[in-house]
């Protein structure tokens, strides 16, 4: 059966253990790199921009024996000059592997239905599974998952998803602090309640953001503003003041706590420039930590 990674819960708790177990090992292991994409192409269809993701997928397919065929945004077109559909049957007639990068998760699911070869999720408006998989990857490596809290201030979007999913099915006490109408939904709650079940972790709503980074070992924030919502800047600035994440609010947090953000950031709006710099960030191990996530994932799919 092909398998497709449209979001994080398309993994269950186990298999996101054992990616990510590959990761480390591949990881601390700096000897040859591995063959289970040899002689396959991976086509990455990106129809937003990207840094980290679009180079670490390219990087991690060649690490594999593969090779990687972007298409930018202006090409291909998905749903405008061309059905989901008919992309996905075509592509898979070329290539062994689909990296998507899109606006609306139901292209994604076309193009998976659609397509005799796996689909991986390289960021919708719904998810970013990929993100999420690196970042727990990074947590488990500056002090462990399991009983640790891990705060998110912010925008409840795709990242926040895809994370709250994810590290409440290793265990974490995930907190989650945003501003009334941008809260992540009830159902993606849920089901990461349902993952902290399994594996003695929580997720609480926590409106205030002093409570909800009180004592946090993790802080992690995002974009007010993504990608498309461009029109809505103004409105979400407004929504957001006061869910900085500042020296003040980082204060409130673990003395050892790290701080996390995706990247890019919107520096002096959702994080200040003395905290992304400082010395509790770890972003660029998570941006690293695209790469060995992905490869990983990709390993695990192909091996
Ligand atoms: N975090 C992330 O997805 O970065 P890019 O948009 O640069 O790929």
């Amino acid at each position: 059966m092909v398998r497709s990674v449209l979001t994080v819960s398309d993994l269950s708790v186990s298999e996101i253990g054992a990616v990510l177990d590959l990761a480390l090992e591949s990881k601390r292991r700096s000897g040859p790199r591995g063959s289970e994409l040899d002689g396959k192409t991976a086509l990455l269809i990106f129809q937003k921009p990207s840094l980290r993701t679009r180079v670490s997928f390219e990087l991690a397919v060649s690490n594999l024996g593969g090779r990687p065929l972007y298409l930018s945004p202006p090409e291909v077109g998905i749903g405008e000059r061309e059905s989901p559909e008919d992309v996905g049957g075509v592509a898979g007639r070329y290539c062994d592997l689909i990296v998507c990068r899109t606006f609306d998760q139901s292209i994604l699911e076309r193009l998976a239905a659609s397509s005799k070869v796996p689909v991986i999720n390289a960021l919708s408006d719904w998810e970013h599974p990929c993100q999420a998989l690196a970042d727990v990857l990074t947590i488990r490596e500056h002090g462990g998952t399991a009983g640790r809290c891990l705060a998110y201030v912010g925008d409840g979007n795709n990242v926040s998803r895809s994370l709250t999913i994810a590290a409440a099915g290793e265990g974490m006490h995930v907190r989650l602090a945003s501003p009334a109408g941008y809260e992540l939904d009830e159902a993606s709650i849920a089901e990461a309640t349902m993952r902290a079940r399994e594996s003695g972790g929580s997720v609480s709503a926590i409106s205030d953001p002093v409570a909800a980074v009180f004592g946090a070992d993790v802080v992690y924030t995002d974009t007010w503003t993504s990608m498309g919502q461009e029109v809505e800047a103004k409105q979400r600035l407004e929504a957001f003041a006061g869910y900085q994440v500042d020296l003040s609010l980082v204060g409130k947090a673990a003395p050892d706590a790290h701080v996390m953000h995706c990247l890019p950031a919107h520096r002096g709006e959702e994080i200040s420039d003395e905290v992304l710099d400082g010395p509790q960030s770890i972003v660029l191990d998570q941006a690293e930590n695209r790469l060995h996530a992905q490869q990983a994932l990709m390993a695990w799919l192909f091996g």
